[in-house]
This record gives structure tokens, C-alpha cells and sequence, in this order.
């Protein structure tokens, strides 16, 4: 394993690494603003509070996703299940013309047909993070499918859980 012993000289790629070695889901964060509805692939997702009920996402400052989350300060997290990884990589960047019919709508925001989980929340607080920027939601619609197993993410590069059968 490396070691960074100098504390203030963090170099970008190794943190990235470091980050990237704690496993986690992923979700596609949606919006609706009048110029329409925008999906963004996201893992830095992350529960905060049950009572009142808080969550919080981290949008990158270049995204698109962050004026629109601003615009309409409402969002939606859409948990991935095992399937739908061609959806992470259509959320991020790499446009799939092959997935057609995606969203349905819960709560007013367009959500992600075939999600694990949808969590649709308004904004509540905005922290400006460096290059990214938090927003802390309180969530107002909750849905699940208890069934679906999970799109996972680690080191890079998409997983699935090893108890799952179709993994
Ligand atoms: C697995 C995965 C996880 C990602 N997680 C984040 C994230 O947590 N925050 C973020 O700002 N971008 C994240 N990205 C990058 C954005 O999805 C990507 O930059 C996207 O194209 C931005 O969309 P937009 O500019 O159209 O809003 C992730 C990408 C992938 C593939």
C-alpha cells in the first residue's frame, strides 16, 4: 500500500484512488427545469438524517446538473439496480440511443423506470465544496423494489454482489 505521510501535498489522482477503493452504488440523479428533464450519473450519494429525513448528493461545478438542481431546487435519486448499467453510462457522458422509454414521473420529477429505489427530495442547503458542491435534500416521496440487487462501483469499475445469482 502507498503511503502520503507529507499531509498537504495530496495529489489529485491518488486521492481519486483512495476514494475510488471505498465501494458503493450507483445512482442517476434527475431534474426537471422548463428546458426540460437531465439525468446525471452520481455515487457520491449518501443518507444523512432520518428524523427530519436528509440526504445529500455532490455534483461536480462543470456539470450540467448543477444549474438545473439550482433552477428547480428539487432532485431525484434514482438507485441503480444490477441491469441497468448501460443507464450509469447514458447518465454519464456516453449517450446509448438504445435505451429509449426511461422515465416515468413520481412527485412532479421525472424518475428512472426499473430503479432499486427512488428518493425524491427539495433542496434544503447548498455547501460549496471545492470543486464540487453539496446539496442536502429532504426527501418527500420514498419508493422501492425490494427484489432488485444492486449496481455496484468500485476502483472504477461496475460490480454486482457476489450473492447474486445473476452477477
Ligand atoms: C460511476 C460514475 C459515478 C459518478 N459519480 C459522480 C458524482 O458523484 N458526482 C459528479 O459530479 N459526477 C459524477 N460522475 C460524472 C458525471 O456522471 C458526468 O460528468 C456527467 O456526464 C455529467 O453530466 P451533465 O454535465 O450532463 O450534468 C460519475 C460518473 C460515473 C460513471
Amino acid at each position: 500500500m502507498s503511503d502520503t505521510t507529507t499531509v498537504n501535498i495530496i495529489d489529485p489522482r491518488e486521492l481519486r484512488d483512495c476514494c475510488g477503493s471505498f465501494a458503493s452504488g450507483v445512482t442517476v440523479i434527475t431534474t426537471r427545469t422548463p428546458e426540460g428533464d437531465h439525468g446525471m450519473t452520481v455515487s457520491a450519494f449518501m443518507s444523512v438524517s432520518l428524523d427530519p429525513p436528509l440526504i445529500t448528493v455532490a455534483l461536480d461545478r462543470r456539470s450540467k446538473m448543477l444549474a438545473k438542481v439550482r433552477k428547480s431546487c428539487r432532485f431525484a435519486v434514482n438507485v441503480l439496480s444490477q441491469k441497468m448499467r448501460p443507464h450509469a453510462m447514458h447518465f454519464a457522458g456516453h449517450p446509448d440511443e438504445t435505451l429509449t422509454d426511461l422515465f416515468l414521473e413520481r412527485h412532479g420529477l421525472p424518475v428512472l423506470l426499473g430503479a432499486a429505489a427512488v428518493m425524491v427530495a427539495d433542496v434544503v442547503q447548498q455547501v460549496e465544496a471545492g470543486d464540487h458542491v453539496l446539496f442536502l435534500g429532504r426527501v418527500r416521496h420514498l419508493g422501492r423494489d425490494p427484489a432488485a440487487a444492486p449496481l455496484l462501483f468500485h476502483a472504477g469499475q461496475f460490480g454486482s454482489l457476489a450473492t447474486d445469482p445473476a452477477g
